[in-house]
């Protein structure tokens, strides 16, 4: 293998997901805020970490905490102002990170003046910037569409007398993206963050932006249970993933890429085959359709590595992988696995061949967290209680220290902190080299510091029972990695290579030995020729 090509600062990167409600208070309020971000950049850089994507910052009425944005070129009052954006930017670049906002454009807020003026009236110059029809013959919505977050997609306007489209809340009514003045507008949204510096974007709902023609009803999910949540009562094939959303992704890779080396993530939840169209067909699309597999893959050796190996193989010809453990969507990874499962998740995450993108919180090891019932603010919860369906426990504020609040606000948080947060905060965690934040640093500098693990290429070694082992390689050096899932010791069914050398481990360790005790995970090059 041959690395001549420089790569891309994103191939070799990773990301961290910051959102901005919880990770800073610099204002006693009890709610995050950009200066608050920018007091704790040294922790960021310090962590090892190469760009921040920052959650929703705009003008929003805060209905789906940011998701629903009133003003694509503003700060929230909340957040601070564009004065402390700028100096925010300035402050990331200077630390050597990039800077990645959130673009959310399937939908706009019910608020945005947009969608005040086209819900005036059925002749209002913006009523086909959103999609309205007319009620069902019978009457009642033009069709079956379900909402993500649960009952009709269609919201009856009295005034005029027609549905609006929602595929999320009412008050994020859907933008017709086949209406050539709301691509332009949206593309004037785009140059201004550029033009400001921004070093990218993670695209919003990236498959919902294009509806099929007509709007025909979504069949029936065969295999809908209804503890799935209602949004899987039906196939979702007419309300997203319409090919034209390509010529829409492409034609933000061509602004992106006038820019210069700017990157463009997209949040697609899509089969695997399907995902890779996002990469680009006729033409390059997103750099990094996000990889959401590990989110909820069954924790065995096999499955994990059937699913590696199937991501690899589908990837078209230079397309870049990347890889997710958690989000402010998804359920925390050790609430799920457990401490002790996080930590060798954390080393799956960052010695897997592709971009990973870290969640605030998870390098912490925040594991459950119980949302008291009066205190959940997530409306996808409040819509469809006691399903689990909650995102609040994902979202509690960062623990930084011992103090009251735990150094996030003087305030009381505007969501409850994780409950141990007395143990598990930065501050602790800073302190002692066992800590799961002390083994995030410690992979984060490995892989900095490995070309094979930046970038080299991927091999499977073994995948029997609770034991996964692979190789990342170029041709410099070979680093294997074996992980035990489970909390049993397994015995290595490779001869052990005495010359090699550790690099980074879940346990400390003295020496190689041939077993991997329970939980653990390790790395190390071998020595000899790299390539295989
Ligand atoms: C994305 C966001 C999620 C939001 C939804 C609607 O999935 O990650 O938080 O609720 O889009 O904008």
């Amino acid at each position: 293998m041959t690395t001549t090509r420089k790569a891309p600062w994103w191939e070799s990167g990773v990301i961290y997901q910051v959102y901005p409600r919880s990770f800073q208070d610099s204002n006693g309020d009890g709610v995050g805020d950009l200066r608050g971000i920018e007091q704790r950049l040294d922790y960021i850089a310090a962590l090892g970490v190469d760009a921040i994507w920052l959650s929703p910052i705009f003008p929003s009425p805060m209905v789906d905490f940011g998701y629903d944005v009133a003003d694509y070129c503003g700060v929230d009052p909340l957040f601070g102002t564009l004065d402390d954006f700028d100096r925010l930017l300035k402050a990331v670049h200077a630390h050597g990170l990039r800077l990645l906002l959130d673009f959310v454009p399937n939908h706009s807020s019910d608020q945005h003046p947009w969608f005040l003026e086209s819900r005036r009236s059925r002749d209002n110059p913006k009523r086909d910037w959103y999609i309205w029809r007319d009620p069902a013959p019978g009457g009642g919505p033009p069709n079956n569409w379900i909402s993500d977050m649960g009952g009709s997609a269609w919201q009856w306007d009295e005034a005029t007398g027609q549905y609006y489209l929602h595929a999320f809340l009412k008050e994020q009514p859907d933008l017709n993206w086949r209406n050539p003045a709301v691509r332009a507008a949206m593309t004037d949204v785009l140059r201004f963050w550029f033009e400001r510096g921004v070093d990218g974007f993670r695209i919003d709902v990236l498959w919902h932006m294009i509806k099929a023609e007509g709007l025909p009803d979504n069949p029936l999910n065969p295999h809908y249970r209804a503890e799935l949540g209602e949004k899987l009562k039906l196939l979702q094939i007419h309300s997203t993933n319409q090919p034209e959303v390509h010529d829409i992704a492409a034609a933000f890779r061509a602004l992106a890429d006038s820019y210069g080396d700017r990157l463009l993530v997209g949040e697609i939840c899509l089969p695997v085959e399907t995902l890779m169209h996002y990469y680009g067909r006729e033409a390059p699309g997103v750099h990094l359709p996000f990889n959401f597999q590990l989110l909820d893959a069954p924790w065995h050796a096999q499955s994990l590595a059937a699913m590696i190996i199937a991501y690899e193989a589908a990837l078209p010809a230079g397309a870049w992988p990347n890889w997710v453990i958690g989000s402010h969507d998804a359920p925390r990874i050790a609430a799920r696995l457990g401490e002790p499962q996080a930590r060798v998740a954390a080393m799956l995450l960052l010695t897997l061949r592709g971009t990973p993108t870290l969640y605030q919180g998870d390098e912490l090891g925040i594991g459950k967290v119980e949302i008291p019932p009066d205190r959940i603010r997530d409306p996808q919860d409040l819509r469809q209680p006691g399903m689990g369906l909650g995102r609040d426990r994902s979202r509690t504020p960062m623990p930084w220290d011992g103090s009251a609040n735990a150094g996030f606000s003087t305030a009381e948080p505007w969501l409850p902190l994780n409950p141990d947060w007395q143990q598990r905060n930065v501050q602790a965690e800073q302190h002692d080299s066992g800590s799961i934040l002390s083994l995030y640093r410690e992979l984060l500098r490995c892989r900095r510091a490995s070309s094979a693990l930046a970038l080299g290429a991927f091999e499977l070694v073994a995948a029997d029972g609770d034991l996964l082992v692979y190789d990342r390689f170029d041709d410099r050096e070979r680093v294997r990695v074996a992980l035990n899932l489970a909390g049993n010791a397994i015995k290595l069914p490779f001869d052990f290579d005495p010359a090699a050398k550790l690099l980074v481990g879940t346990h400390p360790r003295e020496s190689m030995g041939d077993m991997l005790r329970p939980n653990e995970g390790m790395a190390f090059r071998l020595s000899g020729p790299a390539a295989a």
